[in-house]
């Protein structure tokens, strides 16, 4: 809902359809969720990565680098947390409407954050969520970047997993278990799923 009077739609001369048929893909948003550490960015990049050999435009929307920027602004309330993702959804869109595949890394922690912005895409099909699923003792013992050290210690509070909650999808579009197979295991299905929804043509 826009606080502000007086604001008008302008209409793009240029199409999504002009878009989406001069580069040969449909474009769509690809929405990866998952506890901290249990593979959204590594695969979110790795996958950016195999579809820009192969000519697909694509772009990853990360959750630490948006955080710096654009949701600076935003801390882990619940409050924020849905704040943080109704903009994140906003801009998956815009990029989407742009021409480009949005690669989201976000632990999305809430099943109706998430719920809201598939809706809030043009198509039905714009949405493909990806559940990074991998158990928290594997994401725990992991651990990248120290952080559940740190929640352990209570030094995050409402951190996901530990002192916050992570609801999972219940009918994702595909799952991940990234504790079984290998990055580019993952990034070949990815790609395999893709390919048979159409979003990136078969080479
Ligand atoms: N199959 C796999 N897919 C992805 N990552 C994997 C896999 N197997 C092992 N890993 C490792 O798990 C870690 C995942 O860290 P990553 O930063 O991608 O998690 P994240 O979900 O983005 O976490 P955060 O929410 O904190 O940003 C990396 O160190 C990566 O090398
Ligand atoms: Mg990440």
């Amino acid at each position: 809902m826009s606080k502000s009077s007086n604001v008008y739609w302008h209409e793009n001369h240029v199409l999504r359809a002009d878009r989406e048929a001069r580069q040969g893909h449909p474009s769509a948003v690809v929405w990866f969720t998952g506890l901290s550490g249990s593979g959204k960015s590594t695969l979110a990049n790795e996958l950016d990565w195999r579809l820009f050999e192969r000519g697909i435009s694509s772009y990853v929307l990360d959750g630490d680098n948006i955080r710096h920027g654009l949701n600076g602004d935003l801390g882990f309330s619940p409050e924020a947390r849905t704040e943080n993702i109704r903009r994140i959804g906003e801009v998956a869109k815009l990029f989407a409407d742009a021409g480009t595949i949005a690669l989201t890394a976000f632990i999305s922690p809430y099943r109706e954050d998430r719920d809201r912005v598939r809706k809030l895409m043009d198509r039905d099909t714009d949405f493909i969520e990806v559940f990074v699923e991998a158990p928290l003792d594997v994401c725990e013992e992991r651990d990248p970047k120290g952080l559940y050290k740190k929640a352990r210690a209570g030094e995050i509070p409402e951190f996901t997993g530990i002192s916050a909650p992570y609801e999972e999808p219940l009918s994702p579009e595909i799952t991940l278990d990234t504790s079984i197979e290998d990055v580019t295991a993952c990034v070949d299905r990815l790609i395999e799923a893709l390919v048979d929804r159409g979003y990136v043509p078969s080479e």
